[in-house]
């Protein structure tokens, strides 16, 4: 081991491992034949895997045990190093380890929120009702319908027309007119549609105000901004629970993740029972263990998946969040600089950063041009990896095109949307990680340009295929070809 004065750390160290990432040189075949590299802008869905996480992964997999236990050499440093990648955790969202515990959840964000609805409706039955906001992602909607008596959405308006964050005068409205009842308020860090960025402290206050609890879904924020969950001044401003995920920050294959407040969790039996979390099981009784996080963990955990999350939040860390953000930023500006340069884009929520700060991600449309043939476009021809359609945010993503939608096709009901309204109901999104250069942003800006100025020719060469995507009438890539699980047993085993 070297001694930690040789080491690199900040811009010094963003600048050694920001190509570090395995994919960021995938080659593809592209319509006309060449190889050219993948530019992967889809990192909202799930970033690319940080190499020295998967290293030092394997590494550790030498010593591979189950946890529980320190008797044997390597129950010991499985356990002991699984123990770290929690401590790491909590230290890195800022949450004091005497407070808080840190537990793994499922694959991704969707798991924790459930988990957490769960446990805030039965820690205080007698308030039914949570609060979100119209911007959230389906899965900080969709647990709390179904858990929860009662959900408000509240409006996006903002501060400012074009921030189109949430509205703190209307939440603090909901939450004074359900007063008594509100649970909760469980809001998104940063919206994956458009990255605009909610101020969470003050959501924060203002629930703590009326006697309400505050969760937030951290999926696109904890990769890119710095965060903080405690603050010993300012209780208010403090956070009781937040969820993100592993496959979103770096380490596709990770777990998701709960950081939440100890006195919430252990006023009720735990969520989820089984091997782990128990002192003595009886055939009448069991004795649930005191300690945390072992009482939120039933069962055996990903433990290889837990300890490349904490490798790569100890890298970030190293790197310094606020050192990142202002480095991603750089990309972020000269993106919605660039866009907003195009007349024929129409770039949801403010293109100003310093109005409408985001992280990540910017959802845009090319006036009169489906999302779906854009993104197909971008990848066929360009070799761009983009999402489309309404990223798992429906009300959201309506709220921004409802005007355009009305103009075209009236009132829309949920049963009767054709299938031309879902070609044109949706957006194109570009999103980003701390491997996305400037190069990338111009050369998606020059695809965008090039599609603007020969819409005619690229789109005579598509169809729409029965799952209303466009497809390329002559272009198939044959992507089994390409990597198969079989094939890269027999290519192992040769
Ligand atoms: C804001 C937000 N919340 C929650 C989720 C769900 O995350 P997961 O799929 O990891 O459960 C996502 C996924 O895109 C998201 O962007």
């Amino acid at each position: 081991m070297r001694s930690s004065e040789a080491l690199l750390t900040g811009k010094s160290l963003l600048d050694k491992i920001r190509a570090d990432f395995i994919g960021l040189d995938t080659p593809y075949e592209n319509v006309q034949g060449e190889k050219t590299r993948r530019i992967y802008l889809d990192s909202t869905a799930s970033s690319l895997m940080f190499r020295p996480a998967a290293k030092i992964t394997t590494k550790f997999l030498a010593h591979y045990s189950n946890t529980h236990s320190k008797l044997h050499h390597s129950a010991n440093i499985s356990t002991t190093v699984y123990d770290w990648a929690h401590a790491r955790i909590l230290s890195f969202v800022g949450a004091d380890p005497e407070i808080y515990t840190c537990f793994f959840t499922g694959a991704g964000t969707t798991s924790g929120i459930n988990r957490m609805a769960r446990v805030f409706r039965d820690i205080k039955p007698d308030k039914n009702t949570a609060i979100i906001s119209i911007m959230e992602h389906h899965s900080n909607d969709l647990p709390h319908r179904k858990h929860m008596q009662r959900v408000i959405h509240v409006p996006v308006e903002g501060l400012d027309e074009n921030r189109m964050c949430i509205s703190l005068p209307r939440l603090e409205e909901a939450l004074r007119k359900g007063a008594g009842k509100i649970n909760y308020v469980s809001i998104t860090a940063v919206s994956n549609v458009t990255g605009i960025i909610n101020p969470i402290h003050d959501i924060a206050r203002l629930a703590h105000k009326y006697g309400a609890l505050i969760m937030i879904d951290g999926a696109q924020s904890v990769a890119h901004l710095p965060t903080q969950m405690f603050f010993p001044d300012d209780p208010d401003a403090c956070i009781d629970a937040l969820v993100f995920s592993g496959h979103k920050t770096y380490t596709p294959g990770s777990p998701g993740v709960v950081i939440a407040r100890k006195d919430h969790l252990s006023s009720i039996e735990p969520e989820e029972v089984g091997g782990g979390m128990v002192d003595r099981v009886l055939e009448d009784r069991y004795l649930v263990k005191d300690s945390f996080p072992d009482r939120e963990e039933a069962g055996t955990p990903n433990i290889p998946g837990a300890i490349a999350l904490a490798t790569t939040i100890e890298i970030l860390d190293r790197i310094g969040m606020q050192t990142l953000l202002e480095e991603e930023d750089k990309v972020l500006e000269r993106s919605l600089e660039e866009m907003a340069a195009l007349p024929e884009l129409i770039v949801y929520g403010g293109t100003d950063h310093d109005v409408c700060p985001r992280a990540a991600s910017i959802s845009f449309n090319i006036c009169g041009i489906d999302h779906g043939l854009v993104a197909a476009i971008l990848n066929d021809h360009f070799n761009i990896a983009v999402r489309n359609q309404c990223f798992c945010a429906h009300p959201y993503v309506k709220e921004m095109m409802a005007e355009d939608l009305e103009k075209d096709f009236g009132t829309i009901e949920l049963g009767n949307m054709s299938a031309e309204f879902m070609r044109k109901s949706g957006m194109v999104r570009a999103s980003f990680g701390l491997y996305s250069t400037l190069e990338d942003v111009e050369f998606l800006i020059s695809a965008l340009k090039e599609i603007i100025s020969n819409i005619d020719d690229y789109s005579k060469d598509y169809s729409v295929n029965g799952d209303n995507d466009y497809i390329h009438k002559s272009y198939r890539p044959e992507h089994h070809s390409i990597f198969n699980v079989v094939g890269a047993i027999d290519d192992y085993l040769s």
